[in-house]
């Protein structure tokens, strides 16, 4: 029983290890999940301190007998001891503590297993705040342009909850029906919802695209932090600075360029002055359209044909803050030298990738841009005498036709759409006053500009790095789609998200949990060795039920002493609780009798006595009332009766 015991309550400790193990980082939404999980654990800590408990009861009571043996204790100190497991009286008197030191020991230990089983244990397992890290290979939200390669407008693609996606532009077309022998469809003008898109984006001010609030929940797949790199082609400008500073005309010539540095200032009075509509698709494609773009008569061959894509032509003057020296020519008009720049942009097939990293309610990415190809690759051909011919870009081989590679037309329409919602807000001017002779310097705005974060809001005038962010402000329209989730560009691809999350979860410490623990094993397994060893010296086994009682206090001594007091009651007589008594072998009962020639064949009755009249048991001895083997309790009854 008793190692039965100790290895029972090892397997309880171990299950409550194991549990809490299991329950470690784990997050439950449920509280009654919860507490009935806590409540699993304790009811572990609870067995376990009956397993030990129990243990070292069983050795405890082995040993009270020995000490009743050994000594004559008070009928206070017997009963002390025998109520050890209740009553913890016992502790502070001496005579227990100066003769069963050992005992006294193991009752300590046996009032002090619960604290560490069933109070302490517990508290290995506690809530907290825990980041959960990892990668899941998760749909995220991404554009694919190539949705409006095969797209089409007559029969639009439905999502699940019935909403028709929507495409980046319109269409005209020469045949509604789809019937008529060489009918195609023909870029119109953006979308409404494009337009709305590119408008909100440039409207709002910030620096980053929009999304919708759910964003995050949608790409990390939950509620998480989460970072990671999607990659999708779509158009793009690329940007080179070709004249910089005053006079550095030479290049702009050279490439046909619409203005020159003449008309910036200082020369000049514009600080910001573009030109993106050189070359641009016309609209109306032709004179005479009818209802849905159908042309009157034969339909004309240039008809919807991107000949090319108009470069931007963009120039702006810094205020470089250096004061002009007084017999400057131009100190007449400005303080502070200003630098004219002029760069130009041309549309570009454009491969972004983009690091997305969602954490709380910011979004930040970082793109790359890798430039594939110009989305129409044509260049307006220059004459001789210095004009450009933006009617016929060469070569015409170039020209997308919206009748041959009808894919194709569709996604550089797409684009073209995307890059006509940019050009809405930089086409025009911002002028300068000058500040001399008669101040003060204002801008004169007469463009879009004014409304984007691409003009300092302090100066309404351009920055300095004008060129790179109007590449980021228009990565930034075009991942603002994903604020529109209907827009059929809008789609999804498989990528490796790295995410986190902050949890409230069980948290265990192990090292709490053994710590509790390993004492209660450690004296436990100190208490039953005793135990075994004390069984051992005993050569039998000890308890302390009634039975127990009532056969070891069979003396006439105690019936005499105890006189009066038959009941049981409370308070019992007080000279009696200080009388002391021993177990041992009673003396009238023929001590001869063993101590005989054989020193084995007695009959000696075991009882609690007054030290006087007992002496000591001695192991092996079969006294009355142990089961022995038959022949000698033959003997002995022959013998009772020949005496
Ligand atoms: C984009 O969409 C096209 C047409 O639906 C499809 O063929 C292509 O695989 C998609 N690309 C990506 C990267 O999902
Ligand atoms: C700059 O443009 C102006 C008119 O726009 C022209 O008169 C001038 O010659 C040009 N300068 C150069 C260096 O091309
Ligand atoms: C189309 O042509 C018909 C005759 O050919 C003419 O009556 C009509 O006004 C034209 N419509 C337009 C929009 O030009
Ligand atoms: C498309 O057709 C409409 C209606 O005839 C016309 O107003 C519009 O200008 C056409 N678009 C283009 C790009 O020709
Ligand atoms: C240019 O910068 C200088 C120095 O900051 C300032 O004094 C001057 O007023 C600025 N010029 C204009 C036109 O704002
Ligand atoms: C520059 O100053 C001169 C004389 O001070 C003035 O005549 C001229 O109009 C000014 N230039 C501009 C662009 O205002
Ligand atoms: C994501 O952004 C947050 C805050 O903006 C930053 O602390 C974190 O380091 C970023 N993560 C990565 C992987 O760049
Ligand atoms: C257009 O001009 C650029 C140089 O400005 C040249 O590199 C490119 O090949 C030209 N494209 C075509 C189709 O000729
Ligand atoms: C320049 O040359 C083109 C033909 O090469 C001609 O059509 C145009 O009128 C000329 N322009 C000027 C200003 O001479
Ligand atoms: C002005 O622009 C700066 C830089 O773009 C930005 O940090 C700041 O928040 C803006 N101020 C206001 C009031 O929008
Ligand atoms: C995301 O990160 C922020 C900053 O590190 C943190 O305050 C927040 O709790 C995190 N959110 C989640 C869901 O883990």
């Amino acid at each position: 029983m008793m190692v039965a015991s100790f290895l029972v309550g090892i397997c309880l400790a171990l299950s409550q290890h194991l549990l809490y193990a299991n329950l470690h980082h784990k997050s439950m939404d449920d509280e009654g999940e919860k507490v009935r999980m806590v409540l699993y654990g304790r009811a572990f800590a609870y067995f376990s301190k009956i397993a030990f408990g129990g243990c070292c009861i069983l050795v405890f009571r082995q040993r009270i007998w020995r000490t009743f043996r050994s000594s004559a204790l008070s009928v206070l100190s017997i009963d002390q001891l025998f109520l050890a497991t209740e009553d913890p009286s016992l502790f502070v008197n001496w005579e227990t503590i100066s003769n069963a030191p050992l005992a006294v020991a193991m009752a300590l230990v046996i009032w002090l297993i619960p604290l560490a089983t069933i109070i302490f244990s517990p508290g290995a397992l506690s809530f907290g705040w825990y980041q959960e890290t990892g990668s899941a290979n998760i749909s995220v939200p991404n554009l694919n342009f190539s949705m409006e390669s095969y797209a089409d407008w007559r029969t639009p693609i439905q999502m699940a909850d019935g909403t028709k996606k929507r495409q980046l532009m319109f269409y005209n077309t020469t045949d509604m029906k789809q019937e008529e022998e060489g009918w195609f469809d023909y870029f119109d003008q953006p979308s409404s919802d494009l337009t709305r898109v590119s408008l909100m984006t440039a409207y709002s001010l910030v620096d980053h695209p929009l999304n919708r609030p759910d964003a995050r929940i949608k790409s990390c797949g939950g509620n998480y932090n989460c970072t990671y790199t999607a990659s999708f082609v779509g158009p793009g400008y690329k940007c080179e600075m070709v004249a910089n500073g005053p006079e550095d005309d030479a290049k702009l010539a050279e490439l046909g360029a619409p203005f020159n540095t003449s008309e910036l200032i200082p020369r000049g009075q514009h600080v910001y002055l573009s030109d993106v509509d050189k070359g641009e698709y016309n609209k109306p494609q032709y004179d005479q359209l009818g209802e849905g773009g159908k042309p009157n008569g034969t339909i004309p061959d240039g008809l919807g044909v991107f000949k090319a894509e108009p470069v931007l032509w963009i120039g702006y003057s810094i205020n470089s803050t250096v004061k002009l020296a007084p017999d400057d020519p131009l100190a007449k008009n400005w303080t502070a030298r200003y630098d004219p720049h002029i760069f130009r942009c041309i549309h570009y097939e454009t491969k972004y990738t983009i690091k997305y990293n969602y954490t709380d309610f910011a979004f930040t990415m970082e793109t790359e841009y890798e430039y594939l190809s110009p989305i129409v690759d044509t260049n307006f051909t220059l004459s001789d005498n210095g004009t450009v011919d933006y009617n016929n870009p060469s070569p015409a081989a170039n020209y997308v036709s919206p009748r041959t590679d009808v894919p194709r037309y569709k996604k550089v329409a797409a684009y073209h759409a995307m890059g006509q919602s940019l050009r809405e807000f930089l086409r025009g001017k911002i002028e300068l006053t000058p500040e001399l002779p008669k101040g003060p310097s204002f801008a004169r705005v007469d463009s879009e500009i004014a409304q984007t974060t691409l003009v300092s809001n302090m100066t309404s005038t351009p920055t300095e790095d004008l060129p790179d962010k109007l590449q980021r402000f228009y990565g930034d329209m075009l991942l603002s789609l994903f604020s529109a989730p209907k827009m059929l560009v809008v789609s999804e691809t498989m990528a490796e998200v790295q995410r986190s999350r902050f949890q409230s979860t069980f948290i265990y410490s192990p090292a709490k949990l053994w710590g509790c623990y390993a004492p209660v094993i450690f004296f436990t397994l100190i208490i039953l060795l005793m135990g075994a060893w004390t069984i051992h010296q005993d050569g039998t086994t000890f308890s302390v039920g009634f039975s127990r009682i009532m056969v070891t206090t069979r003396n006439q001594t105690l019936d005499d002493i105890s006189r009066g007091a038959c009941l049981g009651n409370d308070p019992f007589p007080m000279e009696l609780m200080h009388t002391k008594l021993q177990f041992g072998v009673l003396n009238d009962y023929g001590e001869l009798e063993y101590i005989g020639q054989d020193g084995l064949q007695g009959v000696g009755h075991c009882a609690f006595g007054v030290p006087s009249e007992v002496s000591f048991i001695q192991r092996g001895v079969p006294y009355a009332g142990l089961r022995r083997r038959p022949e000698r309790r033959i003997t002995g009854v022959q013998k009772e009766k020949t005496d």
